[in-house]
């Protein structure tokens, strides 16, 4: 057997289903009309009511302007009526595989993407393990990529790597975080090694505060049980904004090349986080409000799951001791926004420097600077210097995140994908400030849809 001799099959759990539609099936498509695919490449989508391959395709937001390139790609499509609850249907799973194994002697890469609510993943873990849909081994290697949010709670989320452990290796496990895989948050990697100005300063002695912001404008978009279930801080502090936090505050290793070193830095970071113990300083170091019309939106008068929510934290380590760090996220605001701030100490008061990572939109990275105003006298004035992904680069390729989680767990290269230490520490974290605000219902603010941050906030 050589290395062409193996078969990809990308095996995806809930077909139908919005992330599918939304995020997966365009970036499978765009990989396909790239070329960039593994050979030998086949998709089986799993729905639990009967559906044709054109219902899911026209639901979805796969381009439909080059007829040819559509029918072609549906062809390495195949969908499966399938109940996940039942036993047999794993077993017939196994059986397809163990089929295509006997015609040929190859190597079957499987890959089960579980893109679907977190209350199933239990079912479908324990099912997959209990029917031999775990193995790795030179015949057959079977991953899993698994969607956010990894967990409900501490609790919820140690249970569930207790359970992945059961059947699978760290190693198999693929766990998405869509905001590790942007260009510009891979881009902060790279920065901050290569540009030894800013290597010296990223520190408590040079900067004085980050902010890290995910700002959307919509609202949750129909995404009732999903969002009431979840809400602001399981949504995007514990999974994105953590992760953000980590590349922009951990340790770099030599080789940012070697996966296990860029995991270990992030959960060291991580590790020296405190959670926040005292109710004082929860009351001053959180914040959560909800927008108005949430819960007409979700049919429950009494909900208090906040779609804003903004914690204070300060790293524990010699690097970064003394360095507030405010992390924010809200729906149905007045912009879309995703940045990292970073506040160098000031001169003085009017004096300082601010670098700006501009995730989305307007991708790029910008720097304050104070200069002479021009002219007779000694004016100085506050200027920005510019580096925007859309002058620069015009002509490159910019792929969605999708398609480099895809592409990357293709290649079992688990570089971006969150490891269950990280995930854990994130709701070690986390837990005293979700306690906190289940006890304290009283705290949750209002504000009306399309208002600033700033406003929300004061
Ligand atoms: C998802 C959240 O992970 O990220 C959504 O579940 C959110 O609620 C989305 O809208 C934002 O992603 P992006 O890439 O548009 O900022």
């Amino acid at each position: 057997m050589n290395k062409s001799d193996s078969m990809t099959i990308l095996i995806i759990f809930g077909i139908t289903g919005n992330l599918a539609q939304k995020k997966v099936l365009p970036a499978l498509y765009a990989l396909y009309s790239n070329n960039l695919l593994p050979k030998n490449f086949k998709i089986i989508g799993l729905s639990r009511r009967s559906i044709q391959i054109d219902q899911i395709f026209v639901n979805s937001d796969i381009p439909q302007n080059n007829h040819q390139q559509y029918d072609n790609f549906k062809k390495i499509f195949e969908i499966q009526q399938f109940d996940s609850n039942d036993d047999q249907a794993y077993i017939n799973l196994y059986q397809q595989f163990q089929n295509i194994l006997q015609n040929q002697p190859i190597k079957l890469q499987l890959l089960f993407y579980l893109s679907i609510p977190p209350d199933i993943f239990k079912t479908i873990i324990t099912k997959l393990g209990s029917n031999r849909l775990n193995q790795f081994n030179d015949q057959m290697q079977i991953r899993l990529l698994i969607e956010k949010p990894f967990g409900y709670d501490l609790s919820s989320a140690q249970q569930l790597i207790s359970l992945l452990n059961k059947y699978f290796n760290e190693q198999q496990v693929f766990r998405i975080d869509h905001y590790l895989a942007k260009e510009t948050v891979q881009n902060i990697l790279i920065f901050r090694r290569f540009n030894p100005l800013f290597q010296t300063a990223w520190n408590n002695q040079h900067i004085s505060s980050i902010e890290i912001n995910t700002l959307e404008s919509i609202d949750i978009e129909g995404r009732v049980d999903f969002y009431e279930h979840t809400g602001a801080l399981r949504d995007q502090i514990q999974s994105h904004l953590f992760q953000l936090l980590t590349v922009t505050t951990m340790t770099l290793p030599t080789d940012l090349n070697n996966n296990d070193s860029i995991h270990l830095a992030r959960h060291s970071l991580l590790a020296n986080i405190q959670p926040m113990t005292n109710e004082k300083t929860l009351a001053t170091n959180t914040f959560r409000a909800q927008y108005k019309n949430y819960r007409e939106e979700v049919h429950n008068p009494n909900s208090t799951t906040e779609t804003f929510a903004s914690i204070r934290l300060e790293i524990q380590n010699s690097i970064w001791k003394g360095v507030p760090i405010r992390l924010t996220t809200g729906k149905a605001l007045n912009e879309k926004k995703s940045e990292i701030i970073v506040n160098f100490s000031a001169v003085n008061e009017n004096h300082t420097n601010q670098l700006t990572f501009r995730l989305q939109p307007n991708e790029g990275i910008d720097i304050c600077l104070s200069v002479k105003k021009p002219g007779l006298d000694q004016k100085i004035q506050t200027t920005t210097m510019d580096f925007s992904y859309k002058n620069s680069f015009s002509n490159h390729y910019q792929p969605d995140p999708y398609e480099k989680v895809l592409l990357d767990s293709f290649r079992g290269d688990n570089n971006l994908f969150a490891t269950s230490n990280e995930i854990i520490d994130s709701w070690r974290i986390l837990q005293p400030v979700i306690n906190y605000w289940q006890d304290h219902p009283e705290n949750l603010k209002y504000y009306v849809k399309g208002q600033s941050k700033q406003t929300i906030l004061c």
